[in-house]
């Protein structure tokens, strides 16, 4: 689906050469095609050395990118790769997801340090596992990091972009919530067994959810790529965060299904030991102020919407 930039997005955008890395996630795929083409010139870090226009090969892995040079003169580079963390978490697994994220940001920070004409904007992923488990603590930009390994990992990968504001650009950690998205992360794999009738809430249902869709995930990065007085961490979420309870009986509703069963939570952490403990158990009330008080307008601030359009359109 191409959105159309003044009818959708609600804002206009100037000419730009960005470059986008991990674009063959979920959120990469629908930046890319929600990005106004006819204003911005989309050029791609890919690590499979696949055909095509404006691509760039890079393995962050080994530290190699095929020609430096390509990378000069982004008005902004949007950095969204991360080894997927949902899955059990080995120490080998727990390895590949750090370093997909810290090593893959130090390694981009350090091609940036050696250009003429670095980015004047970096949009770095990083996730409300920043925050932990909090409860019901009213949590914002300002509020301090938690403790586990999600948390360590955003914090070092946030600081690891930080650094390229020492080059003069403007640097964006996009702490993004639980996205919404038919094609990946949380929704896909909950929609199977809820359409079965199969779904239910997961331990006591009390603990909260902070969600964003991916209509607006990727209307936030264009956002931020068009306002540049916005800087530093930006929490990506809906303003309206519900509890697991809340989000199960509103996806059975969308979906016009039952959700009577639940997973209590020692079967969560037996089956899916600490990555279980650290997402689906857990929980965090994060609340979007910078987007708010910059003046960005979601398009799903309600929950029931958000499902409406993500898994009926
Ligand atoms: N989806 C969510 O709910 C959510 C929530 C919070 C934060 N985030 C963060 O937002 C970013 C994008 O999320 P997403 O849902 O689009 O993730 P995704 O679907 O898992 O895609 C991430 C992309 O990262 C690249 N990648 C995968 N393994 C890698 C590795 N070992 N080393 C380097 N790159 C690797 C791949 O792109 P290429 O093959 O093209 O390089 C992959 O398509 C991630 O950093 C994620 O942690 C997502």
């Amino acid at each position: 689906m191409r959105l159309l930039p003044h009818e959708v997005l609600g804002f206009s955008v100037r000419n730009m050469k960005i470059l986008v890395s991990g674009s063959t996630g979920t959120v990469g795929t629908h930046l890319l095609n929600s990005i106004p083409s006819d204003s911005y010139e989309v050029w791609r870090l890919v690590r499979s050395r696949v055909e095509g226009e404006n691509l760039i090969f890079w393995d962050p892995d080994g530290g190699h990118v095929d020609d430096l040079s390509l990378l000069e003169g982004f008005d902004a580079v949007v950095h969204l790769s991360g080894e997927n963390i949902v899955c059990r978490w080995t120490e080998k697994k727990k390895n590949s997801i750090r370093r997909s994220r810290v090593h893959s940001t130090r390694y981009l920070v350090n091609l940036f340090s050696g250009l003429q004409n670095p980015p004047k904007t970096f949009i770095c992923a990083s996730a409300i596992g920043y925050y932990g488990d909090r409860a019901e603590e009213r949590l914002a930009e300002h509020s301090a990091a938690g403790s586990g390994f999600l948390p360590d990992v955003c914090r070092e990968w946030e600081n690891e972009a930080n650094r390229a504001s020492d080059l003069g650009v403007r640097v964006i950690n996009l702490r993004t919530g639980v996205v919404l998205s038919p094609e990946g992360g949380i929704l896909s794999s909950l929609l199977p067994l809820f359409k079965r009738g199969l779904g239910g809430v997961i331990g006591s249902g009390g603990q909260y959810l902070s969600w964003i869709s991916i209509e607006d995930l990727s209307r936030v990065i264009i956002y931020l790529l068009e306002h540049g007085e916005v800087n530093g961490p930006v929490n990506a979420v809906s303003p309206n965060p519900v509890t697991n309870r809340q989000f199960t009986a509103a996806l059975a509703s969308v979906l016009r299904r039952p959700a009577w069963f639940s997973i209590p939570a020692f079967a969560v952490r037996l089956f899916f030991g600490e990555m279980g403990r650290s997402t689906m158990l857990a929980g965090s009330m994060v609340f979007p102020e910078k987007l708010l008080s910059s003046g960005y307008e979601f398009l799903h601030e309600d929950l029931d919407c958000a499902l409406e359009s993500v898994i009926l359109r």
